[in-house]
């Protein structure tokens, strides 16, 4: 009997969320702390998905999994394989609307768990493509750097719809996750800052202008030991992410108190509007320490990280 397995990590957005979708730089890091693995076996009938959300045939599955299903099919598609006699079974440790590229890494974990049932050898071009048909359905208009950055496994620097370079970290850089528990909604969030681009252009265009700045010299700092000019930057983004209306008030209370218990930066991470935060620690201890406190200050769950510096 033949099975497959695919995994992927997810990713988090160190700085640049929603201005890369119109043109400005952003920076993003992969987060291997939770994932997805899709096992794929071979069993005759329909093809069938077993999920925590869904378990039956590919074609009744609810709206919500569209993006999904349209990606198995444009993959089995590409492998020229027929659309029957397979179980996808689906087991993910990403929360999903929380920022962290959740429908992304469904996508890239099944569609490497389907090249490899087909013994296929595949280009990371045709991965991202495949992939980005699920975007295109959880996002509107992704800027596709979910699906670069969790198919990369370093901290990338993504502009105008391709990755232009990987980051060389001066240092080790510690940060702590925190899960506002509210699930967001990128596509909506994505949408609402279009919509205000378009109403307000001078004054839109601004804000999006200034965090690509903040984003350049966010790579400054993590190419120059610059830890506290980072944190720094982080809060400055977050002011304009607010003024683009996608914090919201569970977000901004992890954040403020991130802050006053001693983080050097912290903001919304990803679509926003719910989902998480990412703080910049001090260091591996206060990284620990600040994790147990947004717990118990009432985070959903939490994260401590470290970025480590390239030998
Ligand atoms: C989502 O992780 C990042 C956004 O900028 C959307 C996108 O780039 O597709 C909000």
């Amino acid at each position: 009997e033949q099975t497959a397995i695919g995994i992927a990590h997810s990713k988090l957005i160190l700085i640049g969320e929603h201005a890369v979708v119109h043109g400005q730089p952003a920076i993003a890091i992969p987060f291997p702390l939770v994932g997805v693995e899709s096992v794929i076996e071979y069993v005759p009938g329909s093809v069938k998905i077993d999920s925590t959300f869904y378990h039956g045939p590919l074609e009744h599955a609810p709206a919500a999994l569209e993006g999904i299903v349209s990606c198995i099919k444009g993959t089995l598609e590409h492998l020229q394989l027929p659309c029957s006699d397979l179980l996808i079974r689906i087991k993910s440790s990403i929360p999903p609307g929380k920022g962290l590229g959740s429908s992304a890494s469904v996508a890239i974990s099944i569609i490497r768990s389907l090249f490899a049932y087909s013994n296929d050898h595949y280009s990371e071009e045709e991965l991202l493509k495949l992939a980005n048909i699920a975007e295109t359905f959880a996002h509107g208009a992704p800027s596709g750097i979910d699906t670069m950055t969790i198919t990369s496994e370093s901290p990338v620097w993504y502009e105008k719809e391709h990755l232009i370079d990987f980051i060389n970290l001066s240092d080790d850089f510690h940060f702590v996750v925190a899960d506002s528990g509210r699930i967001g909604d990128t596509r909506l969030a994505v949408e609402s800052v279009a919509g205000l681009l378009k109403s307000a252009p001078r004054r839109i265009q601004k804000k999006l202008d200034r965090i690509g700045e903040l984003t350049y010299l966010a790579k400054h700092a993590l190419e120059k030991k610059g830890k506290h000019i980072l944190g720094q930057m982080l809060n400055e983004a977050q002011k304009e992410l607010e003024a683009l209306g996608v914090s919201d008030a569970g977000l901004d209370r992890l954040i403020h108190f991130a802050r006053k218990e001693g983080a050097l930066g912290a903001k919304l991470t990803g679509g926003g509007n719910g989902g998480c935060i990412i703080a910049l620690a001090q260091n591996e201890v206060h990284s620990r320490q600040l994790a147990e406190k947004l717990r118990k200050f009432g985070a959903h769950a939490v994260w401590p990280f470290v970025l480590k510096k390239q030998e």
